[in-house]
């Protein structure tokens, strides 16, 4: 462990935090924190965890729902300018406007969003367990979708449901194209491709599997392949790599880099830490709305979760 990796540690356990990484977070980040997960697992982390304050190694909307799940701690954010485009595409009044043309309508809502449009919210879902979530509606009920039109429509589409979709969508993913897919394949014959499902429905549909980044994850290590097609922000593939030696895994697209995951450096969890900075808080009446579809989030299983 080098000196600055060193010296986070130490901070982290005079301030008796707990440094949560996201998989797309660079790989010093994710070397130094105590837990590696996707947003579900990050979120049940941040819940069930007893330490005074929490360090999230993520975007903006992340540390947000971990504050939504537990006022009492300190939640940090190393960098505030973490945002995330897809919750910037989808204000509480666009959000709000749908709900109003849609009267009795469920909304479901990924987890990529404010505490705003989340406290407008019946249910949240992440990409683990959005269809579990939606095959478990009630067969007559309307449902909007909001924010991501792409997992939207995937998970309409493996669910039978239909769903009016918000129009947003993760730029990082949306720029892996299909010529990608076709040109890895050519690479690699033979390679399965694995794809997040914020992936446009054209790059979706030529996958092989489609998972969130902790299916990703159990897909590695379970998977026969020798070598495998990811086609998701190009950090994941140090956690793939790390925990599967003996494979090779190739990124879809060089290009698929979230800049805002990016913004959360080595330095700035130590500065993050030594500063006790950014605090992320959320409004008491907004929590207490949000709390109830994030909680629906949290308690609802992932397909094979740990
Ligand atoms: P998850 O697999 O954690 O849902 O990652 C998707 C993502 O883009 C987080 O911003
Ligand atoms: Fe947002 Fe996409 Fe970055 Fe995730 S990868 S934080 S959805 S821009």
């Amino acid at each position: 462990m080098d000196k600055l990796a060193q010296r986070v540690r130490e901070l982290a356990s005079q301030r008796r935090a707990v440094i949560l990484a996201h998989n797309y977070q660079e790989a010093a980040v994710q070397e130094v924190a105590d837990f590696v997960g996707d947003s579900l697992e990050l979120s049940r982390k941040a819940a069930a965890t007893d330490a005074e304050t929490i360090v999230f190694c993520g975007v903006y909307f992340m540390a947000e729902t971990a504050a939504i799940l537990s006022p009492r701690k300190t939640v940090l954010l190393p960098d505030l300018q973490a945002g995330c485009p897809m919750v910037t595409m989808a204000p509480v009044e666009a959000v709000r406007q749908l709900k109003a043309k849609h009267p009795g309508a469920i909304v479901v809502t990924y987890v990529n969003s404010s505490a705003a449009v989340k406290a407008e919210s019946d249910i949240c879902c992440t990409s683990a367990n959005a269809a579990q979530i939606v095959a478990g509606l009630p067969a007559d009920a309307e449902i909007l979708f909001v924010p991501d039109q792409h997992l939207g429509a995937y998970v309409s589409k493996v669910t039978g449901r239909k769903m009016i979709l918000y129009p947003g969508c993760c730029p990082t993913h949306a720029a892996i194209s299909p010529a990608d897919i076709a040109a890895a394949r050519a690479a690699h014959p033979g390679a399965p491709v694995i794809a997040h499902p914020e992936c446009r429905a054209e790059v979706s549909e030529l996958a092989d599997e489609v998972l969130s980044t902790s299916g990703m994850c159990r897909f590695a290590a379970t998977s026969p392949a020798r070598v495998i097609i990811v086609a998701t922000e190009t950090a994941m593939l140090h956690r793939l790599r790390k925990e599967n030696p003996g494979k090779t895994f190739v990124p879809a697209s060089e290009r698929a880099v979230c800049p805002n995951m990016k913004r959360i450096t080595l330095e700035k969890v130590a500065w993050s830490l030594e500063d006790m900075r950014y605090v992320v808080t959320v409004p008491e009446e907004i929590r207490v709305k949000a709390l109830r579809a994030v909680e629906r989030m949290v308690q609802e299983r992932a397909p094979n979760a740990n």
